[in-house]
């Protein structure tokens, strides 16, 4: 300002200027200084203005500081597509015109494109180690129309992005005590708290027995189904020692402690429900990491065993000779079993749960997923897929008599990957996240695909935000008859890896999930799952645990950051003390935070994201809204094979995406059960006593396959 000022008061040149004869008579408006002053206001005025607009389009909110985006990880998204891909997208005012390399009968009505106007970026330093160091060697045929099995080839640039055997992606470096391995401590050097000792003073008996008044329980099925589509990283082998090593962690001689208790989740004296049993431990096993394929990365890093995308691949199989294994190789066709005559999956004879906890389970499902035999919603899944993929063949097959058994089930492997994707992003994930974050996060509208986006699932929401939605499984799943009775009730938390109970109940558990309200979203899981997950504690002292417990344990095994920092990488203000949380936190639950935690920068992940209010008609708190609503924006503009993309080798034909964004799950149920009618929400309750004529007859629910039909 002082140096404009001095330019413009230039009194000796006006002087010496031999055409003015005065400097006061002849000086025009515009040289007069109060002239000058307002234009200069006016100018710095507007720039700051202009300045401001594009900082605020381009990050969301002035206050989310980490919303703009890291240089060093180059994950920036795009608003136009890169010069690799053919698909030409003009953008006008959230309108899309399609120019792509498809012929002109093509032409879609697209909405608007997937933007979001707010997202979180990686702000990890090491996501690109494993590719740099331990990746392996990929060729790719950029013409492919189908998917790899492991994942790979997605992404040209980067072929092995997303691949099954490569790192979980880090939003925020892993927080570990000494840099590479130990658990994280408190900022005064204190070790965290004990996980059952949180769990206890937060969560204990604060399980409220509400509906969910608008759901039914499918969503837990579902939730669990597609994460099992995206996330395998099982527990370590090697230090999976018998619970007896645990006897010597109280030892005095601290040299004759065992490894496996410094990971052991320590239950106090006067616990609630474990003290009667005299269990002072719960055996923790530390997830397997990058070190067992040897590749020796520090920090020390999780691989993630199955395909990062949404992609099914927890029906077929994250490598070849999975999928080989679960083929017949006919007709397009799945291996399945008759029992009780009904289809199932095919027996696992080389299972390592044959011998359930509480008993024995003769059946044992072989699928795409190890854990498909965890527990009987899980199971029930998978087979409902199973069924709807050798539906799908037969329908294909007969469509087309002239294509292989190749082609009949690539083709439908496709179509059932989209499918997910179609249940997850029009109907799953609205519920979840509610309208506001799905415009928020870009999780609705056409998408168009970025290469620059790694899709791979994060470490933070795969240890973390996702599992805050264990708050609403249900304490029983119900067994209701085709005249709507309750005729069973089954506690998950006593028949797990024992699907022999499915066989015979295929419909019943159905109807269950179907016509029963879901939990209400509280901070709390129910108390048979935090209690009693795999064991009743009086059968075999050390291998009783609560999935709460393990849930805080494992974000620590897996280096998750404090809750404070996810807060800030969400664009939330940085608490500096406790009470700093009273934003999204009751001032109970602060009060018992600060019993337990030396800081607010100590907290888990985890427990601050059960606590968060939900927000914007969300089921979870902004925390983990952002976490869950920037990964499914990765999944879905990171993935070559998205099911709405336009342009690729791969892309559906726009009449085929018309007919697949009809579906809904209650095709895929009636396609695949004896149910007769449904509602077409089908994760909406609808209480069928009183509410039937919205259900409609399952002859309504029919895909239309006449788009796969090839024209001779
Ligand atoms: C009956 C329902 C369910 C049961 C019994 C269950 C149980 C479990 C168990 C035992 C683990 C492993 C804990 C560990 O050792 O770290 C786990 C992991 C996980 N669960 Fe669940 N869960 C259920 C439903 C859900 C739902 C509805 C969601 C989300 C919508 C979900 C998300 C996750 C995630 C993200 C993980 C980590 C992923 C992985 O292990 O690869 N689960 N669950």
């Amino acid at each position: 300002m002082v140096n404009i000022f001095k330019k413009v008061d230039n009194s000796s040149q006006l002087e010496t200027d031999p055409l003015l004869g005065s400097k006061a008579e002849i000086q025009p408006f515009w040289k007069k200084s109060w002239f000058i002053i307002c234009m200069v206001i006016l100018i710095v005025v507007v720039f700051s203005t202009i300045i401001l607009y594009v900082f605020y389009h381009k990050n969301g909110s002035l206050n989310d500081i980490h919303h703009v985006e890291s240089k060093e990880n180059a994950f920036t998204f795009n608003a136009t597509t890169s010069s690799d891909n053919p698909v030409n997208v003009e953008s006008n005012e959230n309108v899309v015109t399609y120019n792509g390399a498809t012929s002109s009968n093509n032409s879609v009505n697209v909405e608007y494109k997937s933007y979001p106007t707010s997202r979180v970026s990686s702000i990890a330093t090491t996501n690109g180690d494993y590719f740099k160091q331990c990746a392996p060697a990929v060729t790719c045929n950029p013409d492919d129309i189908y998917r790899t099995y492991n994942g790979s080839c997605n992404n040209l640039q980067n072929p092995n992005w997303g691949a099954a055997l490569t790192p979980f992606y880090r939003l925020m470096n892993a927080e570990f005590d000494d840099g590479n391995n130990t658990f994280r401590v408190q900022l005064d050097g204190k070790p965290l708290p004990s996980a059952r000792q949180v769990g206890v003073t937060l969560f204990y008996m604060r399980d409220i027995r509400n509906y969910d008044h608008a759901n039914n329980e499918l969503l837990v099925p579902w939730g669990q189904f597609l994460t099992h589509d995206i996330s395998y990283y099982p527990d370590d082998i090697r230090n999976d020692s018998t619970p007896a090593h645990l006897d010597h962690c109280f030892e005095k001689d601290k040299t004759k402690i065992p490894i496996e208790c410094e990971t052991a989740i320590l239950i106090a004296a006067d616990d609630p429900v474990y003290s009667q049993y005299n269990v002072s431990l719960f055996k923790f096993v530390r997830s397997t990491t990058s070190v067992n394929f040897s590749c020796p990365l520090t920090p020390r890093t999780i691989l993630n065993r199955n395909t990062q995308y949404i992609d099914a691949s927890h029906v077929y199989g994250s490598n070849k000779k999975t999928a080989d294994g679960l083929r017949t190789f006919a007709n397009g066709k799945l291996r399945s079993r008759i029992l009780e005559d009904e289809e199932y999956c095919p027996q696992n004879a080389d299972s390592e749960f044959k011998d359930g906890p509480l008993g024995k389970s003769d059946v044992q499902f072989a699928a795409g997923d190890v854990n498909v035999n965890q527990n009987l919603a899980i199971a029930l899944f998978q087979n409902l897929f199973l069924r709807y993929h050798n539906h799908l063949a037969d329908e294909i097959q007969t469509l087309n008599p002239s294509w292989s058994d190749e082609r009949v089930y690539q083709e439908t492997r496709r179509i059932v990957g989209a499918i997910i994707q179609v249940i997850t992003y029009e109907h799953f994930l609205p519920i979840l996240l509610g309208d506001e974050y799905m415009k928020e996060y870009g999780l609705t509208g056409q998408t168009t695909y970025d290469p620059s986006i790694n899709s791979a699932l994060a470490q933070e929401m795969t240890s973390g935000a996702f599992r805050a939605v264990h708050n609403i499984i249900p304490a029983k799943f119900n067994l209701i008859s085709a005249n709507y009775s309750i005729i069973d009730e089954v506690e998950p938390s006593r028949v797990l890896l024992q699907p022999d109970l499915l066989i015979g109940n295929f419909d019943n558990m159905l109807r269950g999930f179907l016509d029963t309200p879901g939990r209400a979203v509280q901070p709390s899981y129910n108390n048979l799952i935090t209690n009693v997950v795999f064991k009743i504690p009086n059968l075999d002292g050390y291998s009783g645990f609560d999935l709460m417990s393990y849930d805080i344990q494992r974000g620590r095994d897996n280096g998750l950051p404090p809750y404070n920092k996810m807060r800030q990488l969400c664009g939330l203000k940085k608490a500096n003390t406790f009470k700093d949380l009273s934003d999204l936190i009751s001032s109970e639950d602060i009060e018992t935070l600060k019993s337990l935690y030396s800081t607010v920068h100590d907290i888990d992940y985890i427990v601050g994201a059960l606590l968060e209010k939900p927000r914007n008609g969300s089921m979870v708190g902004p925390s983990t809204a952002c976490v869950i609503g920037d990964s499914f924006y990765r999944f879905k503009v990171g993935d070559r094979f998205f099911y709405d993309i336009l342009g690729q080798p791969g892309s559906f034909t726009p009449e085929q995406i018309k007919s697949l964004k009809k579906i809904t799950l209650s095709h895929i149920m009636c396609a695949s059960s004896n149910l007769g009618h449904m509602q077409k929400e089908t994760f909406r309750y609808v209480d069928p006593k009183i509410m039937s004529s919205i259900m409609y007859s399952c002859e309504s629910y029919k895909l239309d396959l006449s788009p796969w039909k090839e024209v001779q």
